[in-house]
C-alpha cells in the first residue's frame, strides 16, 4: 500500500460533491484528488457517483466519463486504454497502476484516486516526469555498437538471446514501480530506481550491443544502483507483473561476476 504524500505546506480540503445520477441502478462513489495550480488554492477531494451499468468496466472508463460528463475540468493523461502506452499511471485506493487495465469491479465501497506519490503534480492527476525521462535517458536506452553493421544483413539474434530480454521488453516506462518505492522516494535526484534499472538491464543483456564494459561503469554507484534495499514494493505493484527487483539484483550479480573475475 502506497498512500499518496501531500506537497509540501499543503492541505487536502473537501472539495464538491456531484449530485448522484438519477434512476442508478449500479451506483458507485469515486473520490479524485484535484489541483489546480492556476487557482492558488490547497488541494480537495471532490466526490464524483457513476452508474455502472452505463460505464465501461475500467478505472480509466469512469474517468473518462467523470471528465466527458460531470466535470470537463479533471486532467489526466491517457492514450493506448490498453496498457502499453504507460501513461495512465495514478494510485488507485493505496496502490499505483494503469488505470485503463484495472477493472472497477476489482474495488470495494469507494474507488480514491490519486496521482503517483512522491513526484510534483502538475495538475490533478498529471505528474512531472521530467526527472524520470532524463534519468531513463541517461542509461541510453538503444543499441550501442562499436563494430561495423554486416554488410549484408541486419545484426541478428538468435531465439535464445531474444528470450533473455523477455520480461524487460513488455516494460511500459509507466514509473508505478520507481514511485512505490522507498528508495527513490527519498533519492531520486541520484538513485535511477527501479524502472530505469529494469532498462538498464534490458540493454545490458540484448546480445546485439557491444557496450555492456561501459554500461556497467556508469551504473557502478553508491547511489544510482545500490540505493535498492530489496524491498521489492516495485514488483508488487508493476501493473505488467514484470520483476524489477530481480532485474536490478541481476545487475549487481554481473558487477559482482566482473570483479571477481
Ligand atoms: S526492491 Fe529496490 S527498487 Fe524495488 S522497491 Fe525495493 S528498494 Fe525500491
Ligand atoms: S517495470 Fe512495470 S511498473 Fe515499472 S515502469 Fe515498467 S511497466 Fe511500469
Ligand atoms: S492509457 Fe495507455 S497504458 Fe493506460
Amino acid at each position: 500500500m502506497v498512500e499518496f504524500v501531500l506537497p509540501k505546506n499543503s492541505r487536502l480540503t473537501q472539495g464538491k460533491e456531484f449530485p448522484v445520477p438519477e434512476n442508478a441502478t449500479r451506483l458507485k462513489r469515486f473520490e479524485v484528488y484535484r489541483w489546480d495550480p492556476d487557482t492558488g488554492e490547497n488541494p480537495r477531494i471532490d466526490i464524483f457517483h457513476l452508474d455502472l451499468d452505463k460505464c465501461g468496466e475500467m478505472v480509466l472508463d469512469a474517468i473518462i466519463k467523470i471528465k466527458n460528463e460531470i466535470d470537463p475540468s479533471l486532467t489526466f493523461r491517457r492514450s493506448c486504454r490498453e496498457g502499453v502506452c504507460g501513461s495512465c499511471s495514478m494510485n488507485v485506493n493505496g496502490k499505483n497502476t494503469l488505470a485503463c487495465i484495472k477493472a472497477i469491479e476489482d474495488y470495494e465501497g469507494t474507488i480514491k484516486i490519486f496521482p503517483l506519490p512522491h513526484l510534483d503534480v502538475v495538475k490533478d492527476l498529471v505528474t512531472d516526469m521530467t526527472n524520470f525521462y532524463a534519468q531513463y535517458a541517461s542509461i541510453k536506452p538503444w543499441i550501442e555498437t562499436q563494430t561495423p553493421p554486416p554488410a549484408d544483413h541486419e545484426r541478428l539474434q538468435s531465439k535464445e538471446d531474444r528470450k533473455k530480454l523477455d520480461g524487460l521488453y513488455e516494460c511500459v516506462l509507466c514509473a508505478c514501480c520507481s514511485t512505490s518505492c522507498p528508495s527513490y522516494w527519498w533519492n531520486s535526484d541520484r538513485y535511477l530506481g527501479p524502472a530505469v534499472l529494469l532498462q538498464a538491464h534490458r540493454w545490458l543483456v540484448d546480445s546485439r550491443d557491444e557496450n555492456t564494459g561501459e554500461r556497467l561503469n556508469e551504473l557502478e554507484d553508491p547511489f544510482k544502483l545500490y540505493r535498492c534495499h530489496t524491498i521489492m514494493n516495485c514488483t508488487d505493484t508493476c501493473p505488467k507483473g514484470l520483476n524489477p527487483a530481480k532485474a536490478i539484483a541481476e545487475i549487481k550479480k554481473m558487477l559482482l561476476v566482473r570483479k571477481e573475475g
